[in-house]
């Protein structure tokens, strides 16, 4: 049985899960200001955009440009999310040090954000472990997609998940994988035990939540994930987002809702709630963004106040 941690990482993915979601291009320099802003406001891990086909997702056409600016910056986890080798290949030349490879659990959410099957996107994971493996310095995370349910095929079986970590443990026993639910439609309970049965079977792995709040669970999914001993949750600032392959899914839960939920229990993450909420507000105001978040809501007195004793 796995303790729940005192604590936890908090990966920022507004600026790949989040930015995705914008139609219109958002200046590049914007792109790094604010990922530079989630710095200052305490982010240590941030995924800072997809090297993607950029006709499948026009806002990420920059990514070179942003990685060049961030690569090489000391004592952050900064990552990319890559769809294929040729993504891979894009990444590490650009100076990235951080991998997300992603593919569904769910073979129709697969071929419709891959194009590929999942045996051919498992094969893929595998050529991106061989080119990699040389390089000690490369990590790389999994994000298994549709590990709860599927825009399009319905709620996704665990064995459908534990059939794709059982091939992903066959390749790469010791990589840091994330259940995602993209769709937003997990409850609390099925994700602590989703991730009990998954614990208990594979114990090389490190674990992470990565979720979305279409259904208001948001919050309470990730708590129930931290009860059963996850260490690590993705979050979009100001509850950026809505993924272009998961048509009605709005977007991750929100990073200030995390952190609060979070730091009132005690459990830390390293960030300075006010000047989070400063950067909510500006992603907020982006051209065409679509926001979720409770926190940057209630009075700013209120949202940056001590928590409330336990
Ligand atoms: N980065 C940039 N360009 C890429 C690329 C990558 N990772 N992978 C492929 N391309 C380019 C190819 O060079 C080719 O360009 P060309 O037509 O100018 O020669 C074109 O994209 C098509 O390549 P192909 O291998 O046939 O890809 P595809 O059309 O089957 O698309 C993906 C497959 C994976 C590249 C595409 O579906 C994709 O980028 N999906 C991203 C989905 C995503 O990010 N979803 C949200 C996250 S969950
Ligand atoms: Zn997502």
């Amino acid at each position: 049985m796995h303790r729940p941690l005192s604590s936890v990482d908090i990966v920022e993915v507004a600026p790949r899960d989040g930015f995705q979601s914008i139609a219109a291009p958002i200046p590049t320099r914007t792109k790094i200001e604010l990922i530079e802003s989630l710095i200052e406001a305490g982010s240590r891990r941030i995924e800072i955009g997809s090297f993607v086909s950029p006709r499948a997702i026009p806002q990420m056409a920059d990514m070179g440009e942003i990685a060049a600016h961030f690569a090489g910056r000391a004592g952050l986890g900064l990552s990319v999310l890559v769809p294929n080798p040729k993504g891979a290949e894009l990444a590490l030349t650009a100076g990235m040090k951080e991998l997300v490879y992603v593919f569904s659990a769910s073979e129709q959410h697969n071929q419709k954000n891959v194009r590929r099957s999942i045996a051919q996107s498992i094969q893929e994971l595998s050529d991106i472990h061989s080119l990699i493996a040389p390089n000690r310095d490369i990590r790389v995370r999994v994000d298994l997609a549709t590990a709860f349910d599927c825009p399009f095929a319905g709620e996704v079986p665990i064995e459908a998940v534990l059939s794709a970590l059982d091939r992903i443990a066959a390749i790469c026993p010791t990589y840091e994988i994330a259940l995602c639910d993209t769709t937003g439609r997990a409850n609390p309970f099925q994700v602590r035990q989703r991730f009990e049965v998954a614990m208990s079977r594979f114990d090389g792995f490190r674990w992470a939540f990565h979720g979305h709040d279409t259904f208001g669970v948001g919050v309470a999914n990730a708590l129930f994930a931290h009860q059963a001993g996850v260490g690590v949750f993705d979050a979009s600032v100001a509850g950026l987002g809505g993924c272009p392959f998961a048509p009605g899914a709005t977007g991750n839960t929100a990073t200030e809702d995390l952190v609060f939920a979070f730091e009132g229990g005690g459990v830390g993450t390293g960030y300075d709630m006010a000047r989070l909420l400063a950067v909510a507000d500006r992603i907020a105001d982006l051209p065409g963004a679509s926001v979720g978040s409770h926190l940057r809501l209630v009075p700013r007195m209120r949202a940056t106040a001590a928590p409330i004793a336990a």
